[in-house]
Parts: structure tokens; sequence; C-alpha cells
């Protein structure tokens, strides 16, 4: 499972990046607003800078919410880097132009999915990724994981290439979750994957080693 970070904040993708697990980022236009950005060329420059800093997929949304503008739009985002993927909602005019952005080798993440109809279409469509949003899903008391095993098993039987990108992720074990449902990528804030990392026992270890290595002398430098 490839592991994406679900922010904006440069600070952020660095540390996640340094960690040597990162293979690409997800933002959107609260993420984005978030850190301060307007306009065109604030837009253009922020994800210059975070192309700069993670060699991987890097999902940039539209805001256009028409066909020819969503085109309009994307292939504009699509310009700034060979490795942006350009992030449409799950519309009808988004579905359209999903389409149109795999005839033109243009990749494309279908955002905002909530049903596993609706992650057939994006399939359909080309898309190279789909977000379903499993945090949303579970604050309505439905089961988000429980569409990520619906949808793979469905890509699975009908040979879809589409990867499933699962969005919206509130905690570790939503990750560890989303692993076994079979997501191909997951991504997170960056707190939910630093909490992977944490086990009392880890800790507990080795304090007990650090302790007993003191008596051996000092480590081998
Ligand atoms: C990423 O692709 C999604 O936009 C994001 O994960 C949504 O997360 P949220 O439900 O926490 O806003």
């Amino acid at each position: 499972m490839k592991f994406f970070i679900d922010t904006a904040n440069l600070a952020q993708i660095k540390e996640a990046n340094e960690l040597g697990i990162l293979d690409g980022v997800t933002t959107n236009p609260s993420l984005m607003s978030k850190e301060g950005i307007k306009g065109e060329e604030g837009v253009i420059e922020h994800y210059k800078k975070i192309c700069d800093i993670v060699d991987g997929d890097i999902s940039a949304e539209v805001l256009a919410t028409e066909f020819d503008k969503i085109v309009e739009e994307g292939k504009k985002l699509a310009a700034i880097h060979p490795n942006i993927v350009v992030k449409v909602p799950m519309i009808k005019d988004g579905v359209k132009a999903i389409k149109w952005f795999t005839d033109n080798g243009i990749a494309t993440n279908c955002t905002l999915v909530f049903s596993a109809g609706q992650a057939i279409l994006a399939a359909k469509a080309g898309a190279r990724y789909v977000s379903p949003f499993i945090g949303r899903i579970d604050d309505g008391n439905w089961d988000g994981i429980q569409l990520i095993e619906q949808i793979a098993s469905i890509y699975t039987i009908q040979g879809f290439q589409t990867q499933i990108l699962a969005a919206s992720i509130r905690s570790s074990l939503h990750i560890v979750k989303c692993a076994e449902a079979g997501a191909h990528v997951c991504t997170c804030p960056l707190e939910p994957i630093m909490g992977l990392l944490k086990h009392p026992l880890t800790d507990i270890g080795l304090a007990k080693f650090l302790e007993d290595g003191k008596k051996m002398g000092s480590a081998i430098a």
C-alpha cells in the first residue's frame, strides 16, 4: 500500500518525506486555504514547492464544476509538473472531464466518492485514483472500511486498473484497516502516520535494552 500525506503544509510534507515512506501528496481547496494560499500564481507556486519536496503523485484539485472549465483548469494544473494528478469531483461534468483527461494522457484522482456506484463510474472514465472518504462516511454512522472492501472486490472482479485511494483518514487504526481491506493508497494527515510508530511495549523494551546496554560499556561506533 502506498502512503500519501493529506496536507498542503510544507513542514509536515517535509517531515513525512524524511521518514522515507512517502509516495505522494493529496490536497484539497480546504487544505490549501488553511495554508493561506491565494490566487492562481499562489496556487501554482505552492504546488511547485510540494513537487520539489516529494517525488511522487501530487493531487491538485480543480475548483471548476462545468466540463469546459474543469478541462481548462486541469490542463493548467497538469502543466505545473509531470507528477501533478488532477483531482476532479464525482459529478456528471467531473466524470466527463475525467474521461477527457484519460484520453489526453492526464492522470486524475476522482474525489468526494461515497458509494461503490460512484467508484465504478470513476473507473469506467479511467481515473488513476478513486478517493472514498472513509472518515466522513464513519461520521454519518455508515462504515467507511466496508466501502473500501466493496470497491476492492468489484475492481478485482472487473479487472479495473483504477487504484483505491482511501481518504478522509482519522486515525492510525483506519490506516491498518484500509490496508486489510485492499486499499492501494492511504492518504493521511501526519498524526495518524506517526501514530503507527507507537507501542508501549516498544518503549518499555527499548528502555530495558538501553539500560542493559550500559552494562556492556560503549556501543560500537
Ligand atoms: C483527500 O483527498 C481528501 O480531500 C481528504 O482526505 C478529506 O479529508 P477530511 O474528510 O478530513 O476533510
